[in-house]
């Protein structure tokens, strides 16, 4: 590191943020890393300002008096809660993500962090080791918004020079924060009652897989990418990244293996339909090739952890 750097995070109060604050806090130090949500994030150990994404203003300003060098952009609105109003899913995600590159232009910041999904994947594009450059027509404004906001991150670039770096995650599990409004918030949920009632329903069909990772995978995978050499970010819209793949009978079989009187029923709701849009694997070979990605948690490690953690939560 050869300056002190400020870090502002937006939507800091959510499922990733929450963690990715506390891994930015202990590398850089508390009182650099600044927190900024709409909604307060409870516990904070540090700096925290409320902040409308929407809002330049208010954005300008804090940029200006906590001079901030770089911006990890994690407001948004997710899959499934972002079909009951489209109009603000594509004002939060893609004119909330133009405020900040606008910002990043203007004010010289030094690193953007964008994160992406496999929501930016449709039914033209291969399910199985979905390839880094593809065909991709998304079918829910959240996967369209997010798409729009990688072309837009990799203009910057170009045309700036802004040097915005970026993640296509895929679904997040974790002990620390709860998801909110995605597809993917069922292989989180499960746990949670697994270990409170021995019994979930699952919003999903039994065999539909998705690719998820780990949280530390994911908080793990943003820092080494951010912290890589610019000359070694070959893509600038955002990189395929891959962790595990399974469905809703292979992680409910696996918490089975500790928990033997666990059962599952299957009741698929509107989130099926995103799902079965969406890939069942990615080929990430860039980013192991570019910037040395190595995911650390399969199936069996993500839910001994899971339930370790959990049980001395719950
Ligand atoms: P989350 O919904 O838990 O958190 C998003 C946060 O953004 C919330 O705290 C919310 O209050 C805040 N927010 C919403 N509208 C805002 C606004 N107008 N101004 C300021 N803040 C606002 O989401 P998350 O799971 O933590 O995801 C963070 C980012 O990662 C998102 O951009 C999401 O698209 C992306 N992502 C998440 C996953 C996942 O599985 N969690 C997977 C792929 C990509
Ligand atoms: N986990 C997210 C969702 O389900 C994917 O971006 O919306």
């Amino acid at each position: 590191m050869t300056k002190r750097e400020r870090i502002l995070v937006t939507g800091a109060s959510g499922q990733i943020g929450t963690v990715l604050v506390q891994e930015l806090r202990s590398i850089y130090g508390i009182d650099q890393v600044i927190e900024s949500d709409i909604k307060h994030p409870g516990n904070s150990d540090g700096p925290f300002v409320g902040l409308d994404i929407l809002n330049a203003q208010r954005l300008g300003e804090i940029v200006d008096d906590f001079e901030i060098s770089q911006i990890y952009h994690l407001a948004a609105i997710l899959s499934a809660n972002g079909e009951w109003n489209p109009m603000k899913t594509w004002n939060v995600n893609l004119n909330g993500y133009l405020t900040i590159l606008e910002l990043a232009k203007e004010k010289r910041i030094d690193k953007i962090f964008y994160p992406s999904t496999i929501a930016v994947f449709g039914k033209t594009t291969p399910r199985s080791l979905t390839p880094q450059h593809t065909s991709m027509i998304p079918e829910t404004i959240y996967g369209i918004s997010k798409q729009s906001g990688e072309l837009l991150s990799n203009y910057y670039h170009l045309r700036y020079g802004v040097d915005v770096r970026s993640l296509r995650y895929p679904g997040i599990i974790g002990y620390q924060s709860l998801p909110s409004g995605g597809t993917t918030d069922y292989a989180v949920e499960i746990f949670h009652h697994a270990i409170k009632d021995q019994a979930y329903t699952c919003f999903l069909a039994e065999n539909t897989t998705l690719p998820m990772i780990y949280m530390p995978d994911a908080i793990r995978a943003t820092i080494e990418l951010m912290e890589a050499p610019s000359e070694s970010i070959g893509v600038r819209t955002s990189y395929n990244l891959a962790g595990v793949s399974f469905s809703p009978s292979e992680i409910a079989a696996e918490i089975k293996k500790h928990i033997p009187e666990f059962t599952t029923v299957y009741e698929p709701d509107f989130r099926q339909k995103i799902a079965e849009s969406w890939t069942e694997s990615i080929d990430d070979r860039l980013a192991r090739e570019q910037w040395g990605w190595q995911e650390q948690f399969d199936l069996a490690r993500i839910t001994e952890d899971m339930l370790f953690h959990l049980r001395g939560i719950l």
